[in-house]
């Protein structure tokens, strides 16, 4: 590497070849730090003479063998496991539990072969009394230090143990002396970043690297990181709700659509087999104003409660309040009620819920939300084991959603007798049938 300088700007990361008093992109001023360049100079550069070339046939592909974590819902995630002398960002909000899950994976590869924490946002007491909360017996091969200073990394091959993953937590904490700014300064990140993946590549060892993004899904010191790793897993959910949601967004040893679904509980993450003790009510006798549909998450599909509530309204203009989909679904599919199936709601507030604190975008859930407000207003329920999915037109028409297959196959796995609508149809017919 050379040493020529490059300017990075500490707000929004963007890169100079010279100094500007004002970021010429976000404008702000004195925000350009003087930072080594990593990128390869002149001088390094290999002449096309020395370039070596193999046959894509011969190459070997036995160092791509995957290293799974043995949670299944993160293997999946990550297509397999983890692909050795990758980079992976596991990123979420501070608090959703992405320390918790990378000791998980930690003390499940701590069973085998050597791993190690390196703590920058706790010191080892804490990440100590994490572990036994999650476990009774802490293999000897769950190795930790409490390092803020990435150069610490470089000596690993010295290490007296050689580890099959390590475990940054956090990039905000670590940084590097080669410039001046503080830790999880977007310079520093973007400089951390590159000798992690120089070590990880130099050693064929993979690293997660946690990094907590912001309220608006930045991950701080902008979204400098994405581009730079291998992959990026990302922890949603919310503080009110147990599930956890692990998605790839980037992942370039795998699909990005698949979901990995938790609950966290007093002792540690726990798997989700069956999304419906999540996403229901539980209730054994049905009753008015509650559909089951099923939703794709990626490749995943998740069957879902949604309930409606219908009420008559002493307001000039009746509420309509959705929560987990979209207000302006509710108001267009109460027209396409009242036009289309003749009830009148002009004068009902109507509210609609999805059970577990979801948010659905899909168009598939139309007719569970349709239905849902149906039942609500006539008083009367849609039969228990009933899940419904399609996409609801302004004409009254339903569209079957995508991939029904595979949602009747989850809902049949689930127990459901009888599912709705898989072929193109009115929306009249349906209700018609159902009550
Ligand atoms: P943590 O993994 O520290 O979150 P992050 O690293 O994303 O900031 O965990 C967050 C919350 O999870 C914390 O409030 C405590 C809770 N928790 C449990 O409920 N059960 C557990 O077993 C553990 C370890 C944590
Ligand atoms: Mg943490």
């Amino acid at each position: 590497m050379d040493k020529q300088q490059i300017f990075i700007c500490d707000q929004c990361g963007n890169e100079f070849s010279k100094w500007y008093g004002q970021c010429p992109v976000c404008q702000t001023w004195n925000s350009l730090r003087s930072t080594p360049s990593t990128k390869p100079g002149r001088s390094n550069r290999r002449s096309a003479t020395k370039i070596n070339i193999s046959k894509a046939s011969d190459v070997s592909e036995a160092n791509v063998r995957r290293l799974p974590t043995n949670i299944s819902e993160v293997d999946r995630v990550l297509g397999g496991g983890i692909v050795p002398g990758s980079l992976i960002l596991l990123t979420g909000q501070p608090g959703i539990g992405k320390s918790t899950l990378a000791s998980q994976i930690g003390l499940n590869l701590s069973r085998q072969q050597s791993i190690l924490y390196v703590a920058g946002e706790e010191n080892p007491p804490q990440v100590k009394l994490r572990l036994t909360r999650l476990t009774q017996d802490i293999p000897d091969n769950f190795w930790f230090a409490s390092e803020t200073e990435v150069e610490a990394l470089i000596n690993l091959p010295k290490l007296k143990v050689k580890p099959c993953l390590i475990i940054i937590d956090s990039i905000q904490t670590m940084s590097t002396s080669q410039v001046g700014t503080q830790a999880g300064s977007p310079s520093q990140i973007k400089l951390v970043t590159n000798l992690l993946m120089q070590i990880a590549k130099q050693n064929n060892l993979p690293i997660i690297i946690i990094g907590h993004v912001t309220k608006d899904g930045n991950i701080a010191g902008p979204k400098l990181l994405e581009h730079m790793v291998d992959t990026v897993i990302q922890f949603e959910g919310d503080n009110n709700h147990a599930y956890r949601i692990l998605r790839a967004i980037k992942n370039r040893f795998g699909t990005t659509n698949e979901i990995g679904l938790f609950t966290m509980e007093a002792n540690g993450l726990k798997q989700v087999d069956n999304p419906l003790t999540l996403f229901s009510s539980h209730l054994k006798t049905p009753i008015p104003g509650s559909a089951t549909s099923v939703i794709m998450e990626g490749e995943r599909p998740i069957l879902v409660e949604i309930q409606a509530l219908v009420n008559p309204s002493n307001l000039t203009i009746p509420r309509r309040v959705a929560q987990g989909v979209s207000n302006n679904k509710l108001v267009m599919l109460s027209a396409v009620i009242s036009r289309r199936l003749g009830l009148s709601l002009a004068n009902y507030d109507i509210f609609v819920n999805v059970t577990g604190g979801l948010t659905i975008k899909e168009p598939a859930v139309d007719l569970a939300v349709t239905l849902a407000i149906v039942s609500a207003y006539k008083l009367k329920a849609i039969p228990t084991k009933t899940a419904v999915f399609g996409e609801v037109g302004l004409l009254g028409e339903i569209r079957p959603a995508s991939f029904w297959q595979r949602r009747v196959k989850e809902a049949k796995r689930l127990g459901f007798k009888k599912a709705l609508v898989t072929q193109p149809t009115l929306l009249k017919t349906v209700v018609k049938d159902l009550f």
